[in-house]
């Protein structure tokens, strides 16, 4: 597939906002494990212009037998690129093996190498990786700085929690990403003990803010639109990070109001580039939209939670494409 840059999104190739970060604007989107593949963002990043959407990033790469060979990294990249970068997320706690992933990395064209101390599942933390690394900050300045000296020129940022079960050290760990080098310190003002709460502290970003020189991506519930330049303003933070409030509405960076046609095309389009890619998860297209639809709020496509559960419970992955090209027919 030949590369494109913006489309819908409107505007061609434009700054970064930061030096030394490749970012064109200070609203991301956030790394999302088994949601943000490449044909989910691609979507995302074409609809939202770079001034709009400053950045994505790939699902965490998991780092542990052996270095990520370039095939997976450029599997994880995508084949579209746009004005917009996207940085490669990686998660492990070999040294070795870090430093020549992101080395591989950078050789793959990636713009940034983000590293993740916050992934809160068993797996990771019993693999030392993830969030088990908040427990020790030495142990997140080695990381980043061994990658820093890996990737070169690539800035390097890195994404944690406020903490593991308490945020008391959320200064040290900031500070320890910015000893090792990082460009960029990401903070999800959740802990890991707090998991996806639908409570959030964005003091702790301020905190993180106060604490570091180096620039501050605030995340954690970044619900609306408004939420970027309210978190922003409320904390000091550089930039503002969507999760899973960009799965509700994927125009949440431009702010842009669609109406239930458009939001159909969107889930019905991601339906058939994840089909001509050959990226049929496991459990088929209709599961991968359903995931979605749990979180959907754009263009009133799903208005209250009965309308919810009936989109959930269409048997089929067939029905519930039939269903959303009547809608997006309704145009
Ligand atoms: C389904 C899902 C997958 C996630 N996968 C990742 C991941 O691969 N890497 C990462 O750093 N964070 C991951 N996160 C955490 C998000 O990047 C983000 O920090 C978190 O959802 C808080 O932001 P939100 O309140 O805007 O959703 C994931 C979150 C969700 C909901």
């Amino acid at each position: 597939m030949a590369p494109r840059s913006d489309s819908e999104g409107g505007a061609s190739a434009c700054a970064p906002v930061w030096p030394g970060l490749p970012f064109t604007s200070r609203s991301l989107l956030a790394p999302m494990e088994g949601v943000t593949e490449p044909c989910f963002r691609d979507l995302v990043l074409a609809r939202n212009a770079s001034t709009a959407l400053g950045g994505a990033f790939t699902e965490f790469v998991r780092v542990h037998e052996a270095p990520t060979p370039k095939r997976i990294l450029r599997r994880h990249m995508g084949p579209l690129r746009f004005a917009a970068p996207v940085g490669v997320q990686l998660m492990g706690s070999d040294l070795a093996k870090l430093a020549r992933t992101a080395a591989n990395a950078v050789e793959c064209g990636a713009p940034l190498v983000d590293l993740n101390f916050g992934c809160p599942a068993k797996g990771a933390i019993a693999g030392c990786a993830g969030s088990a690394l908040l427990r020790d900050p030495a142990a997140v300045e080695r990381v980043v700085r061994c990658v820093v000296e890996a990737a070169g020129p690539t800035p390097v940022s890195a994404k944690i929690r406020a903490g593991f079960d308490h945020d008391r050290d959320l200064e040290v760990l900031a500070r320890a990403a910015e000893q090792g080098g990082a460009a960029l310190l990401t903070v999800h003002c959740r802990t890991r003990a707090e998991a996806y709460c639908d409570e959030v502290d964005w003091t702790r970003i301020a905190r993180a803010v106060a604490a570091v020189r180096i620039p501050v991506c605030g995340n954690g519930s970044v619900l609306a639109h408004a939420d970027f330049e309210r978190m922003r303003r409320e904390t000091g933070c550089a930039f503002a990070m969507a999760g899973r409030g960009a799965l509700a509405d994927p125009w949440i960076f431009s702010g842009a109001q669609v109406s239930a046609a458009q939001a159909a095309q969107f889930l019905l389009e991601y339906a058939h580039t994840m089909a001509e890619r050959n990226q049929i998860p496991a459990g088929g297209l209709g599961a991968r939209i359903k995931q979605l639809l749990r979180y959907w709020r754009a263009g009133g496509l799903v208005a209250n939670d009965d309308e919810r559960r009936a989109w959930l419970a269409e048997r089929s992955g067939d029905a519930l494409l039939e269903r959303l090209e009547q809608v997006a027919l309704n145009a």
